[in-house]
């Protein structure tokens, strides 16, 4: 416990509005009945005890996370030594591979539901059970937006896949498999069985993708007990961190301690630079801008080039790097590579962390492990791993994850010795991922290596939630001819195992009146690295002359709404640029004090 903070009285106790209120007593007797006939005692419910809520986001439908289920029961174990009741519930489903249109958009709906349980049960403190992709974000915006006592217990990474003696990531083997059945090397019944030996066991994928990142971010933001992020799912030490999150989030009651002294803006500063070190996914600066947002901190794309684009990367992880979630827990975890950023300065070591200690104290002592797997500063992987934030005349925003560009794409891109940080190229532009699956091979575009293509309809607008379709594999034709890759621009977003270095997430997007919807194919675009520029090589009046063109027509076109939350998101969602957030939600602070 920390020695510092006031300890909470019994009488204090949030849920005792709840079971203990002599002005409703008729209220309070219909909460007490309902809980006594599961076998609760009256002692447990007025005896002055907290109640630990534990929001369940694993399910049949929710594979990454379905052990929580099983991780749930050592959390209740660890609430109740700690001398607290857990109440476990379940959180909105969302898995990644499988929710169509995209999971991105059930993001914001896990978010509202989990405000609404957080803020209207009996709940002193809560443990956000965390995983895949979007539960993470969607957990901690709706702790930040709470502020109710919250800690957060990761899955952790699933082990690692193996063929032979060569390391399988999930994601990233899509890609390349991908690939490879386009080019005619493999037959569909060798791509599925290549795909399935990534994931042998329960768990989060186990590259350093959207998940494993957010997982990573949320112990780099203090929210998770150190060391916890990325212990494999099924290893014993996972569920003895379950065990203690629970006590842990007991004794945070006591203590008082809720997201609003963690989520300060020195915190979000270490999950920007530490995202860097990790090669984090593309999808994290739309999540934590949108966590912070929901905690009052101002964050935006210019802090993510301005701390983190120059951090070094330091995780040897797939898509950036060549191990997997096994390697890295060994090597250290997180707290091995914050540990090198600290000593680096790098860090806010003053930030408060769950534990009630400060980074700094927590990251004593736990240097790398393993210097191949999780480098030192002064030997990274790649100098400058973060992300760019690119501007110009078609958008205010568009990142880039700099840390995988390969040598080749460098060599056919980047090369020329008079312009070593630019090229120019010709577009081949697409209108959301069945125009270009239509289209792509269709010869008449001209697609060649110099071709950039460019994915619009793809925002949180035009494809409700985003869609993760930036990265655009070549014609099968160049696929044959070796050019794996071509440079990729669009407005929606991209997977966090994809080791593509596109362009992406551009906002405003097309479907809100943003430049990619007046760009043509044929045009010419000149991308600058240096300078941070992505610039449309037409006049200004040619260009003024197709924005009134597109207004006569009423604008960019998009597919109808399908359900009533695709309208009700479309009605007020924010760029992702400003982390895609509901906009009447983000004035909300505090809530539970109300
Ligand atoms: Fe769920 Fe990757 S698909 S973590
Ligand atoms: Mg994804």
């Amino acid at each position: 416990m920390s020695p510092t903070r006031p300890r909470v009285r019994p009488d204090q106790l949030r849920s005792r509005w709840w079971f203990d209120n002599p002005d409703h007593p008729g209220t309070t007797a219909l909460c007490i009945e309902r809980y006594m006939n599961q076998g609760i005692t009256l002692e447990e419910l007025t005896g002055g005890r907290p109640i630990i809520g534990i929001c369940q986001s694993g399910s049949d439908l929710t594979p990454c996370n379905r052990h929580h289920m099983e991780l749930a029961k050592r959390v209740k174990e660890g609430v109740r030594a700690a001398g607290g009741v857990p109440f476990e519930f379940p959180m909105h489903p969302i898995h990644e591979n499988v929710r169509r249109p995209t999971a991105a958009l059930d993001r914001n709906l896990a978010y509202l539901g989990l405000v609404e349980v957080l803020h209207g049960y009996p709940l002193d403190g809560v443990v956000l059970t965390t995983g895949c992709d979007k539960t993470t974000p969607a957990a901690l915006m709706a702790a930040a937006t709470v502020n109710i006592p919250a800690i957060v217990l990761s899955g952790g990474p699933m082990l690692n896949g193996w063929h032979g003696a060569e390391r399988v990531g999930s994601g990233t083997i899509v890609w390349e498999m991908r690939r490879r059945l386009a080019a005619g090397d493999i037959d569909y019944a060798e791509f599925l069985s290549r795909i399935t030996e990534s994931a042998p066991s329960v768990g989060h994928c186990n590259t350093m993708g959207t998940a494993s990142t957010m997982n990573s971010l949320a112990e780099a933001l203090g929210m998770s007990l150190p060391g916890s992020a990325m212990i494999p799912g099924p290893y014993k030490e996972r569920a003895m961190v379950a065990y203690q999150t629970g006590e842990r989030i007991t004794e945070m009651v006591w203590e008082d301690l809720r997201p609003g002294d963690i989520l300060t803006r020195e915190a979000f500063e270490n999950a920007i630079v530490t995202c860097s070190a990790l090669g984090g996914s593309s999808n994290a600066p739309i999540h934590v801008n949108a966590i912070a947002r929901h905690a009052g901190v101002e964050l935006d794309n210019d802090d993510w080039q301005r701390l983190g684009h120059g951090i070094p990367l330091l995780a040897n992880v797939m898509p950036a790097g060549a191990y997997l979630g096994e390697e890295f827990h060994r090597a250290g975890g997180v707290p091995a590579v914050m540990h090198e950023l600290l000593e680096a300065g790098r860090l806010h070591g003053e930030a408060l962390t769950v534990n009630g200690q400060p980074m700094a104290a927590n990251l004593a002592g736990r240097e790398t492990r393993d210097p191949e797997v999780i480098r030192r500063y002064a030997n990274p992987l790649v100098e400058h791993a973060g992300f760019l934030n690119l501007k110009g005349n078609l958008f205010d925003s568009a990142l880039m994850k700099t840390s995988v560009i390969s040598p080749d794409f460098r060599e056919r891109f980047l090369s020329n010795p008079d312009d070593p940080e630019a090229f120019e190229g010709r577009v081949a532009v697409f209108d959301g991922s069945e125009d270009y699956h239509a289209r792509i091979d269709d010869p008449s575009l001209g697609i060649d290596e110099h071709t950039i293509l460019v994915m619009r309809g793809a925002g949180p607008v035009g494809h409700p939630g985003g869609a993760e379709v930036v990265n655009m594999q070549p014609p099968e034709a160049l696929i044959r001819r070796g050019i794996e890759s071509l440079p990729c621009l669009g407005d929606g977003r991209q997977s966090g195992t994809s080791g593509s270095p596109s362009i992406l997430n551009a906002s405003p997007e097309a479907a809100t009146g943003g430049g990619l919807a007046l760009l043509e194919s044929g045009d010419r675009l000149r991308i600058d690295l240096r300078q941070g520029e992505v610039r449309l090589l037409i006049d200004e009046a040619e260009l003024a002359a197709r924005r009134q063109r597109l207004e006569a027509q009423g604008g960019y076109r998009y597919p109808e709404h399908q359900t009533p939350w695709q309208e009700i998101q479309r009605s007020m969602v924010e760029p992702l640029d400003r982390g895609m957030t509901l906009a009447p939600a983000t004035k909300y602070r505090d809530v539970a004090r109300r």
